[in-house]
């Protein structure tokens, strides 16, 4: 039985013991794995306390102070914890304990990964390892010393650097490697394997050399070099942008294949998932080598956004978490186009961010209450918090938010600190006041911005008026960009105005004639916003904002509208202005990979986000027939750019990637025409990489293409050895639009290359299912719901935190029609009966079901 009991963030306490240094050894085995952990602890309160460790599936072998073993009456052992009374107040402790990483399917604390032993402990995973005092808050210096077969594991890695090695009696042998940074436990990180290793160097900033080495399963050395690349970019960008230099004199990145999130940025050797690693042009697509290099500059970013300065408790994840994905995504701008990656960015925001924000499980980006921490890494810590730090950006400016991140380092480098604490270093620096802005900390939920208008022709005046609203929140400090554009020759006026109170006015003077408003110009706030503008002045935005983001948003809103006006008319014919606005778009002289973002139809989830209790099918079949309609009418241009943007040779640099997005697109509307379809066949033949590859088989498994069950069985046959591209299949089969998606489901369960075992093939499969094909998801009959319900029952015991982010789409019901939040409630109600859960499911079912 776990202990559901939730933790608040109103009770922090500071530990009553700290831990200088720990000299950590293992003897790895399989099924034995034996942890020896001195550590040397100073009490720091004189409250006679006892000595509390956590630890969780530990067999516990031998306790010692001072090098004297305790009888089993000194000390206390729990499910949970060690207790040891003692009244020393400097001591060395040893602890012996016993771990079994082959049956670890959890795959938190130490566990195989194929081959190779890997770790992960963050959040809580150090005390699956050993007893500890396993909170951020307690840092101290890491000597690791690792043992294991030499043939089988010629590579023992940990933090810092390696100080010993050596050869030991039976085929063993030992390095041992010691971190002079001191770091919470969660940073810790042992592999062990047998790997192939990409080498390299980078001279800092200031002239040191610093080693870099990526380890891969044998024989994928050729699919490190984009991650190598990725690294040395994100490297100097830190140094470029916030004077940040790398501080040890290694670097070590290691891809394994079973790994429950994207990757892990412990101190000086990160541990990735493999597909944020491999990558090559036949087996990655354009978004994947997007991922690989998004993935290794944020891990890398949190050596100084985590590692350096890290977090006080964990309801201050977004401290480090928010702070690094604003990094990443920067650097992403910076070396792609700026204008889609943030259209991007606000993407995931609206389809997936603000649905948590709307769910059971809504919390702050600082949450208060936790039960089970792997339960918030969640969309609102991560990318609401970035947006929460970019507006931070945006209220600063760059150079004042610069000496707000120099402050902060200056302040806090080699502590763990607290939310306030980065705001108060960015508020003193900048002498703005970030006081109300705190409130974004304290508040859950998307706040709503009203907008309202008035032009007074006599005055000359226009005045627009804001008003914000979230529930019974206060007012929060919200930076609105607008721009307002007016006559032909005149240039726009652009300002950022700061909504503070509930609601507010602005004039502005000299308008001969009403300005058109682009509102919320880069995104400038993670708000909803209730504006309704006429066709004519959307269509202006489209054209002559200066802001891209903006312009972007108007076709969205444009389409937004007769998506969901045919949903309640289904004969609904659309207005011209509609395909010439398509018309201006392709013939337009933007980027080919914006157009392709323009082209792109708000997807199920962004709609859906807009609509009340909405009827899922209603809606797709909505967005169904408002594609066909304009593929239909626009063919023989959507044709003609298809031909344009084709390339015979490939080339995987921004131009040819926009060109290929633009491509793919405009395939989509062809494919829903039968007698373009031929088109799909033809791609698939001749294909030379991955991204045109699976545009075409995604287009052929939604469009009920004939040549698709040739074409699925053609590509198994060529990838059945390759992992992430197997993924790919099995999330394509899983998202058939085919009433025998169920059959083709249960199949699937029993193929040879599936398991639940493999977080990325579990995900592939169930995840793809709910996320990626709504229509049999969401089926009136409940089946989709049953299948998804059956795999976390089983997941449930494999590894509760695959199973609680796999959930998701259940426990958001509310979105849904009334039939289907019954349908839903009922069939969870029963699953919470049967099944002994586990803390992750229990606390999202009973937010879930609770009222
Ligand atoms: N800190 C990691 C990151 O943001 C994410 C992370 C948290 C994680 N918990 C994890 C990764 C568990 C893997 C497994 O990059
Ligand atoms: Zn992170």
């Amino acid at each position: 039985m776990s202990d559901f009991t939730p933790r608040y963030l109103a009770d922090y306490c500071e530990a009553n013991f700290s831990i200088a240094t720990v000299e950590l050894t293992f003897a790895l085995d399989e099924y034995k794995t034996r942890v020896t952990n001195r550590m040397k602890l100073t009490r720091v309160k004189d409250d006679n306390q006892p000595l509390v460790l956590d630890g969780e599936h530990l067999t516990l072998v031998a306790v010692l102070i001072d090098d004297q073993a305790l009888n089993v009456d000194d000390y206390q052992v729990s499910d949970s914890c060690l207790t040891i009374s003692t009244d020393r107040k400097e001591f060395m402790l040893e602890i012996i304990t016993e771990i079994n990483p082959v049956e670890n399917t959890a795959l938190e604390g130490l566990f195989k990964s194929g081959d190779a032993y890997c770790t992960q402990c963050e959040a809580e995973g150090f005390r699956r390892i050993s007893y500890y005092l396993d909170r951020p808050d307690v840092m101290a210096t890491f000597t690791t010393k690792v043992i294991a077969d030499k043939v089988k594991f010629p590579y023992l890695l940990s933090n810092g650097n390696k100080v010993a090695e050596g050869d030991l009696a039976d085929g063993q042998h030992f390095v041992q490697w010691h971190d002079p940074f001191p770091k919470p436990c969660y940073l810790f990180a042992l592999v062990a394997g047998d790997f192939d290793v990409l080498s390299d160097n980078y001279r800092t900033g200031s002239g040191r050399d610093v080693a870099l080495e990526i380890f891969v399963d044998k024989g994928n050395l050729h699919k490190a070099d984009h991650a190598m690349a990725s690294l040395k970019h994100s490297m100097k960008w830190d140094e470029e942008t916030f004077g940040l230099e790398y501080d040890l004199d290694i670097y070590m990145i290691v891809a394994v294949d079973f790994f429950n999130m994207g990757a892990m940025e412990n101190k000086g050797l990160n541990v990735f998932n493999s597909k944020f690693v491999l990558a090559d042009e036949t087996s990655a697509t354009d978004v994947d080598y997007f991922n690989v290099e998004a993935v290794i500059a944020h891990e890398y970013f949190h050596n100084w956004t985590g590692n350096r300065v890290t977090c006080r408790d964990w309801f201050q994840l977004s401290l480090k978490e928010g702070l690094t994905v604003f990094r990443d995504q920067q650097f992403s701008a910076d070396m792609h186009s700026a204008a889609v990656t943030r259209i991007q960015n606000v993407r995931v925001l609206r389809s997936m961010q603000f649905a948590e924000d709307a769910g059971p499980m809504a919390h702050p980006i600082r949450p208060e209450k936790v039960i089970e921490m792997n339960n918030f890494y969640t969309l609102t810590v991560y990318e609401k918090g970035a947006e929460v730090i970019r507006m931070i950006h945006t209220l600063l400016g760059a150079e004042k938010f610069r000496q707000g991140i120099d402050l902060y380092f200056a302040r806090f480098d080699g502590m763990a600190v607290t939310c306030d604490d980065f705001i108060d270093a960015m508020a003193d620096a900048s002498s703005v006041d970030l006081n109300q802005f705190k409130r974004w900390y304290q508040q859950a939920g998307t706040p709503q911005l009203q907008v309202s208008e008035h032009y007074d022709a006599v005055n000359s005046q226009y005045q627009l008026t804001l008003e914000q609203s979230n529930g019974k929140n206060l007012p929060l400090h919200i930076p609105v960009g607008i721009e307002l554009i007016s006559g032909a020759e005149q240039t726009n006026h652009s300002q950022l105005l700061q909504l503070t109170k509930q609601k507010q006015t602005w004039t502005f003077s000299d308008y001969q004639q009403k300005p058109v408003l682009a509102l919320l110009t880069g995104f400038s706030a993670p708000v909803r916003t209730q504006f309704s503008q006429p066709d004519q002045d959307l269509q202006l935005i489209m054209t002559r904002a200066a802001d891209t983001f903006c312009r972007w948003d108007a076709g969205q809103k444009l389409l937004t509208t007769y998506i969901v006006q045919a949903m309640e008319q289904p004969a609904l014919n659309l207005p011209d202005n509609l395909f010439q606005v398509f018309e201006e778009i392709l013939t337009s002289d933007m980027s080919a990979a914006f157009k392709a973002e323009q082209l792109t139809l708000p997807n199920f989830s962004e709609l859906a986000d807009t609509i009340e209790e909405v009827d899922p099918i209603a809606l797709l079949n909505a967005i169904d027939s408002v594609k066909q309609r304009i593929a239909e009418v626009l063919a023989p241009l959507f044709l003609e750019q298809y031909q344009k943007n084709s390339a015979t040779v490939y080339a995987n640099d921004g131009d040819a990637i926009g060109k290929r997005a633009l491509k793919n697109i405009c395939l989509s509307y062809l494919a829903t025409l039968s007698e373009h379809q031929h088109v799909l066949a033809e791609q698939y033949q001749h294909a030379n990489n991955m991204t045109d590859t699976l545009a075409t088989l995604n287009l052929a498994a939604s469009q009920h293409h004939k040549g698709f069950a040739d074409m699925m069985n053609d590509f198994e046959h060529k990838w059945t050895d390759t992992p992430l591209v197997m993924d790919k299949w099995f999330a394509i089969q899983a998202s058939v639009n085919s009433d025998s998606i169920y059959d083709r489901l249960s199949a699937l369960t029993s193929h040879p290359l599936f398991s639940l075992k493999n977080p990325n093939r579990a995900r592939a499969l169930i995840g793809a299912f709910s996320q990626n094909n709504p229509r049999y998801f969401h089926c009136a009959s409940g089946r989709g719901y049953e299948f998804l319900i059956e795999q976390l029952r089983l997941l449930n015991d494999i590894n509760p935190q695959v199973a609680s982010r796999l959930i998701t789409p259940l426990i958001q019901f509310k979105s849904l029609d009334k039939g289907r939040q019954t349908l839903i409630k009922t069939k969870l109600e029963l699953f919470m009966q049967q099944v002994d859960l586990s803390k992750d499911l229990q606390e999202k079912l009973d937010a879930a079901l609770a009222s």
